[in-house]
């Protein structure tokens, strides 16, 4: 599978099989997200392997919306430091992605449950805290997201994408058609 197929097949997968992912393919995923690049190439970023079931059963509480850790084989939560870099979000976002495309071409379904939240600071402090002290995750870390892993159990209906002539655009925003 090369990168464009990865792309073109990947979906948020929320519904995995009871089946074991190997140690040796969880590691090519997760290393997907440490060779990710990051901005100006400062390491703002941690990644926080999960596979215990309890673990993930209580991971699945930090915000309402990745309840499909309870279902998950494992997680990778993804941290990034403010300190380090002024990229660190967007580091950890590169991260993520990388580690989604990676777990599609190893078979893997995976979700993405946001955890930091731009918008509302006393939200995101509150998801953010409980998911640091189930990990330890150092008060210096922010906690962007975890994603959730597994063997696919659902097959989602083909995605209806935006129409490409309302996202590209050719030289001058919406002044001409790719
Ligand atoms: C920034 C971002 C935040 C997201 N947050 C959540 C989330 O908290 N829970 C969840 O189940 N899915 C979440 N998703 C997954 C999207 O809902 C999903 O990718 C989108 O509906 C498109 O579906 P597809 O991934 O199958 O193409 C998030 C995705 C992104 C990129």
């Amino acid at each position: 599978m090369d990168v464009y197929q990865a792309i073109q097949a990947r979906r948020e997968i929320t519904k995995y099989k009871n089946t074991k992912v190997a140690d040796d393919i969880l590691t090519k995923v997760v290393d997907a997200g440490v060779y990710a690049p990051t901005g100006n190439n400062m390491p703002s970023k941690n990644l926080i392997v999960v596979k215990k079931r309890s673990t993930l059963d209580q991971l699945a509480e930090t915000t309402p919306y990745m309840k499909w850790l309870k279902e998950a084989q494992a997680a990778i939560v993804v941290t990034g430091k403010p300190g380090v870099s002024k990229y660190w979000l967007q580091d950890a976002s590169f991260a993520c992605a990388y580690i989604w495309l990676e777990a599609v071409e190893v078979d893997l379904g995976s979700a993405f449950g946001a955890i930091y939240n731009a918008e509302d600071e006393e939200e995101s402090v509150k998801r953010e805290n409980y998911a640091r002290n189930l990990l330890e995750i150092p008060e210096e870390c922010r906690v962007v997201a975890a994603l959730g892993l597994g063997y696919p159990n659902e097959t989602p209906k083909p995605k209806k994408h935006v129409p490409r002539e309302e996202v590209v655009f050719v030289e001058k925003f919406k002044s001409s058609r790719d």
